[in-house]
């Protein structure tokens, strides 16, 4: 390994506290858990949560991703006083998770008010090699004198969504004066939830049983002896009814198998398999800046973990695991910025995910139907249901008591092309005709005629009106051109593979034919701008300076109302760029390059999902340095100084979009003449890249420096690949000089 896979937070600081409990967050697909400290703060928000628990707290809201009961928190008591780091004082301090290991660590020395001094290790990972599984170690040694330490840990339901309580206490129960279980269920969604946890501390310690008011706790009395480190384990499990038709059996069987283990050996198991997962996956980056390696460790680190890989029921939230923020609700994102990785690295997990839009395709067409449209309209927000989740109503004006109706479920419709999107990129990548014979072309199928009804005819023209594009300060308008292109990009593939796999259909095959000929398209202007929509172009322009100073806290809409905001050239994130960036020939490259800059300048990127694309747009149009300030900017989303970036969660899709970045902008890479293609662009201050890719049942690796490209088949077949514009066979390496 090149650098230490390690983000460190070495400053306790209680600002920053909900930031790194959602960075330095573990999971691993199944489960995820918020790094929250072991004891309380005011404000902290801790969180527990499985991938497809969702419930409505009531009728006439949208379902939570339920903030299960913790087992993390823990209070410590020594000679009588509370363990706090905002009491006595704390020297030495550090505080690192570990990618390499999936292992969070927190070691230092408490100095009490008193004078006595402690030293304290906290340690805790969630399984990779067992997706139920959570472990947790304390070590306490007492520096000065000896003592008696108390600690008082169980599981805890008082845990809620922001102050929404999903679940009903079934029981609670104690076993063998060492583990404690806890049985819940969904108040709405009547899912399952058995949390168990066992308890180990040292042979002389006191230990006694309470519970009270939702929550179930160990009490442990035990002594300091002077430098003798003071071991408690905790180890949990965690199993739903979603699974498991037995949560309770299952999770005490599995606690009991795996506890006696201990602590180090569970941790030992699930990093071998982190180290599996990085050597079969990481990007390795030579940079005259070593953060840029942290940041794509931290991108696939996360992708990981917030990816339900385990099972096709279920996809990826806005914020992953690893906090509330949107509900823990599927969006775009997933398809257009995750999806990717996923695709050229594991093609079975990306398959899942579509997978996913397919199980609810009958949902897409009710609410298509529901609209007055036909096919399928996949909603803007999805749960568990596969039904629309986006909240009616947005925050409330204090002043007015109104609340502002969020547009995106009636209009923000690119969604269904987004996924048709995926849809081809995967067979592109897979060729796997069994999936597009069967999921693929009903998804293509029926999202293309959603198109074909959502079209108004005018001077034999077809528009697509009242829509949102991926700007979303840009309501209601018509022929966004994101939209446009890729609804006729959704159509035409629809054809194409209706034709491939001799699919007939006459009837919708002749209406996509006349969709296509009769869309309109929006093309570039005198001065060559792609207007974004209809009446983008003519509307005021103001300084953004002071808002894209502040970007990502959409502070503009402190100074202008929604309304306002509509009325201007004001983008909240990469709209037409990424047109550009999904389809890179259509356009001139004198085009693409001059709506980069028109559009740039318009764009606040109040949306962490702007940044690495127009960084990917950047770079093809050898715009070096804008490239790589973009990509800087991207990963300092959620690793940047902000202290509140990430408070409700890590940023999913931005994530996935630093991975773009390096593959679809500095290495280049597409499929536009039907094979895999590279044309590098890797910035000044990268002297290599190296990265692993899975394309047609091949396995890649390539290397890339300023002047060398090198690849090499691992497995599978020969391969006709594209260099720089020139044809190569690839049976074993490939290797080709770059002229500069
Ligand atoms: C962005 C959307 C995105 C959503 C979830 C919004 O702020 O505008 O494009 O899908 O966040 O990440």
């Amino acid at each position: 390994m090149k650098t230490k896979q390690v983000i460190y937070d070495n400053n306790f600081d209680l600002h920053s506290l909900n930031k790194f409990s959602s960075v330095m967050a573990l999971g691993n697909g199944y489960l995820g858990v918020r790094a929250a400290h072991e004891e309380d703060y005011t404000g902290q928000i801790r969180g527990m949560y499985v991938a497809g628990v969702y419930n409505k707290a009531t009728a006439n809201e949208t379902s939570d991703l339920v903030n299960l009961p913790d087992i993390a928190g823990m209070l410590i008591e020594i000679d009588g006083i509370n363990f706090s780091m905002l009491e006595g004082e704390v020297l030495s301090y550090e505080r690192g998770l570990s990618l390499e290991t999936g292992e969070l660590r927190r070691e230092f020395i408490w100095k009490n008010k008193t004078g006595a001094r402690f030293k304290f290790v906290f340690q805790r990972f969630a399984a990779k090699d067992h997706l139920h599984l959570l472990a947790s170690k304390v070590t306490v040694a007492s520096l000065d004198k000896p003592a008696r330490i108390k600690m008082i840990t169980g599981i805890n339901a008082q845990q809620t969504n922001f102050g929404r309580q999903h679940l009903i206490e079934e029981s609670v129960r104690v076993f063998n004066e060492e583990i404690l279980q806890g049985i819940y269920q969904t108040t709405e969604t009547g899912i399952i939830i058995s949390i168990a946890a066992s308890i180990h501390a040292p042979g002389a310690s006191r230990i006694s049983f309470s519970a009270k008011n939702r929550q179930l706790n160990a009490s442990i009395d035990g002594d300091l002896v002077k430098d003798e480190p003071f071991v408690f384990e905790k180890i949990g499990t965690v199993y739903t009814s979603l699974e498991s038709t037995n949560p309770d059996r299952d999770s005490l069987e599995n606690l009991k198998s795996n506890s006696l283990l201990g602590y180090e050996a569970l941790l030992e198991r699930s990093a071998s398999k982190w180290q599996e997962f990085w050597q079969a996956k990481r990007i390795e980056i030579t940079s005259t800046d070593e953060f840029d390696q942290t940041a794509m460790d931290f991108a696939l680190y996360h992708m990981e973990i917030m990816t339900p890989a385990h099972d096709e029921r279920f996809s990826v939230g806005a914020k992953g695991l690893t906090g509330e923020g949107y509900k823990g609700h599927v969006f775009w994102d997933t398809e257009i910025f995750i999806a990717p990785f996923h695709l050229f690295t594991e093609p079975e997990t990306a398959k899942k995910l579509l997978r996913y839009r397919y199980l609810h395709l009958q949902q897409a067409k009710e609410k298509a139907a529901q609209n007055g449209y036909e096919g399928a309209l996949f909603p803007w927000e999805s749960a568990m249901t596969g039904k629309e989740e986006t909240p009616e109503f947005a925050a409330i004006n204090i002043r007015t008591g109104t609340r502002q109706k969020v547009a995106s479920a009636i209009s923000e419709h690119h969604i269904v092309a987004d996924i048709a999107f995926a849809v081809v990129q995967y067979f592109q990548n897979t060729l796997d005709e069994e999936f597009m014979r069967n999921e693929g072309l009903a998804l293509l199928k029926e999202t293309a005629q959603f198109w074909m009804s959502r079209t108004v005819e005018e001077g034999g023209k077809l528009s697509i009106k009242d829509v949102i594009g991926p700007d979303e300060y840009t309501e209601h308008i018509d022929n966004n051109a994101y939209t446009n292109y890729m609804a006729y990009y959704n159509v035409e593939q629809a054809l194409y593979f209706m034709d491939q796999f001799q699919h007939t259909d006459e009837q919708l095959f002749n209406r996509g034919k006349d969709f296509l000929n009769t869309l309109y398209l929006p093309k570039p202007n005198k001065d060559k701008i792609i207007p974004q929509d209809d009446t983008f172009l003519s509307k005021p322009e103001i300084d953004l300076t002071p808002y894209k100073q502040t970007q990502g806290s959409q502070a503009i809409l402190l100074d202008y109302s929604r309304a306002e905001v509509n009325e201007m050239q004001i983008l909240k994130q990469a709209d037409t760029v990424m047109l550009l960036y999904l389809f890179p020939d259509l356009f001139p490259k004198e085009v693409v390059a001059k709506n980069l800059h028109y559009y740039e300048a318009h764009t606040i990127h109040d949306s962490s999902l702007s940044k690495a694309i127009h960084a990917i747009v950047a770079a093809r149009c050898e715009d070096e340095e804008a490239a790589y300030r973009f990509f800087k900017e991207a990963c300092l989303i959620d690793l940047g100084p902000n202290p509140h970036s990430s408070d409700e969660g890590i940023h999913a899709a931005s994530l996935g979009a630093i991975w773009l970045t390096t593959m679809f902008g500095f290495a280049n890479m597409s499929q536009r003449t039907g094979r895999l293609n590279f044309n590098p662009k890797l910035p000044e201050n990268w002297s290599e890249l190296v990265f692993p890719l899975t394309y047609q049942g091949r396995k890649l690796k390539v290397k890339l420096t300023h002047q060398h490209f090198e690849i090499t088949k691992l497995l599978g077949p020969d391969l006709a690949i594209e260099i720089n514009g020139r044809d190569y066979l690839l049976s074993d390496t490939v290797e080709v000089e770059i002229k500069n």
